[in-house]
C-alpha cells in the first residue's frame, strides 16, 4: 500500500508524518519542488520510527514523480498558503498552476489513484484537480470538512468542559466563512448539543469555527498545519483500510441537495473506492439557505477557474 503526499510544506510534512505514525501504509512518499526539502524532512520523519515504533517506509523525493508510481492514493497539498489579511480565495491564480501541473504528473504515474486535494482555495483547486485529472469524481474530492468540524468540536469540548471524543457535529457548504456548522446534527454522546449550551454561546462558537483558520493565519502569519495534516491523513485512512466513514468532504455533486457541477462540502461514505455515498440530510430551510449562500460563492470562485482555462473535460 502506497500513499504519496505532494507538497513537504508544514501541512504536506505533518499528513505523512501522521500516515506513518499510525501505520496505515507501507510506504509514504514525500515529494516537494524544493530541492532535498522532502528527502530531508522524510529522512528525519524515518528516525522517529525507532522511538514511535512503526514501520513504514517514508522516502522523500524532488519532484521526481517516478517515485510516485502506483500510488494508491495521493494527497495534494502543493501551493502558497495564506498571509495575514488573505482570503483563501486570493491564492486561486498561483495555487491553480500548481495543482493542474502536480495533477498532470500523478496521473502519468498512477491512473488510478485517489487524490485528495488540500490546497486553497480549497473547493475550488479539488475542481481544478478534477478536471486536470480526467478521473472519476468519486475518486477526487477535498480535505475541508474534517478540518473544519474538528474545530468546531475542540471549541465545544472547551466550553461544555467534556472531551472532544464524545462530540459528533456534521458541517457542511465551501470551506470559507460561508461555511455551514449544523447544530440540528450536533451531538455531545447522543445528546443534542442545544440541550447542553445556551443559544448565544453556541453562535459565538460557530462564529469562531467559520472564521478559524484566519484565527490561526493571524497568530501564526501563515496558515494552520497539526489539525488540516491529522484531517488529511484521517480520510487516507478511512479509504486505504476501506473503512466505509462517514465525513464531510468537498466532493462534486450532480443533483444532490438540488444542486449540479460544484464541489462542495457534504457527508459522504469513505472507503476503498473513494467516495461511495453522497449522504443527503433533510435540511430545512435555514440551513438549505444557509448551504445555498456557501454554494454561491463557490461556484463565483470556480467560474474564475473556468475563465483562466479552457476545461479539459
Ligand atoms: C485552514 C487552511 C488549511 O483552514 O485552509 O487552516
Amino acid at each position: 500500500m502506497k500513499v504519496t503526499v505532494v507538497g513537504a510544506g508544514n501541512v504536506g510534512a505533518t499528513c505523512a508524518n501522521v500516515i506513518a505514525h499510525n501505520e496505515v501504509a507501507n510506504e509514504v512518499i514525500l515529494l516537494d519542488i524544493k530541492e532535498g526539502v522532502a528527502e530531508g524532512k522524510s529522512l528525519d520523519m524515518w528516525q522517529t520510527a525507532p522511538i514511535n515504533l512503526y514501520d513504514t517506509r517514508i522516502k522523500g523525493s524532488t519532484n521526481d514523480y517516478a517515485a510516485t508510481k502506483d500510488s494508491e492514493v495521493v494527497v495534494i497539498t502543493s501551493g502558497l498558503p495564506r498571509k495575514p489579511g488573505m482570503s483563501r480565495d486570493d491564492l486561486i491564480a498561483t495555487n491553480a498552476g500548481i495543482v493542474r501541473s502536480v495533477t498532470e504528473n500523478i496521473v502519468k504515474y498512477s491512473p488510478n489513484t485517489i487524490i485528495i486535494v488540500v490546497s486553497n482555495p480549497l473547493d475550488v483547486m479539488t475542481y481544478c484537480a478534477y478536471l486536470t485529472s480526467g478521473l472519476d469524481s468519486k475518486k477526487v474530492f477535498g480535505m475541508a470538512g474534517i478540518l473544519d468540524t474538528a474545530r468546531y468540536r475542540a471549541f465545544l469540548a472547551e466550553a461544555l468542559n467534556c472531551s472532544p471524543k464524545d462530540i459528533q457535529a456534521v458541517l457542511m457548504g465551501g470551506h470559507g466563512d460561508t461555511m455551514v456548522p449544523l447544530p440540528r446534527y450536533t451531538t455531545v454522546s447522543g445528546i443534542p448539543v442545544t440541550e447542553l449550551i445556551a443559544k448565544d454561546k453556541l453562535d459565538a462558537i460557530i462564529q469562531r469555527t467559520k472564521v478559524g483558520g484566519g484565527e490561526l493565519v493571524n497568530l501564526m502569519g501563515t496558515s494552520a498545519w497539526y489539525a488540516p495534516g491529522a484531517a488529511a491523513a484521517q480520510m487516507v485512512e478511512a479509504i486505504v483500510r476501506d473503512q466505509k466513514r462517514i465525513f464531510p468532504c468537498c466532493a462534486w455533486l450532480q443533483g444532490e441537495y438540488g444542486m449540479k457541477d460544484i464541489y462542495l462540502g457534504v457527508p459522504v461514505k469513505l472507503g476503498k473506492n473513494g467516495i461511495e455515498q453522497i449522504i443527503e440530510l433533510n435540511l430545512n430551510k435555514e440551513e438549505k439557505e444557509l448551504l445555498d449562500g456557501s454554494a454561491k460563492a463557490v461556484k463565483e470562485v470556480m467560474s474564475v477557474l473556468d475563465n483562466m482555462q479552457q476545461p479539459v473535460k
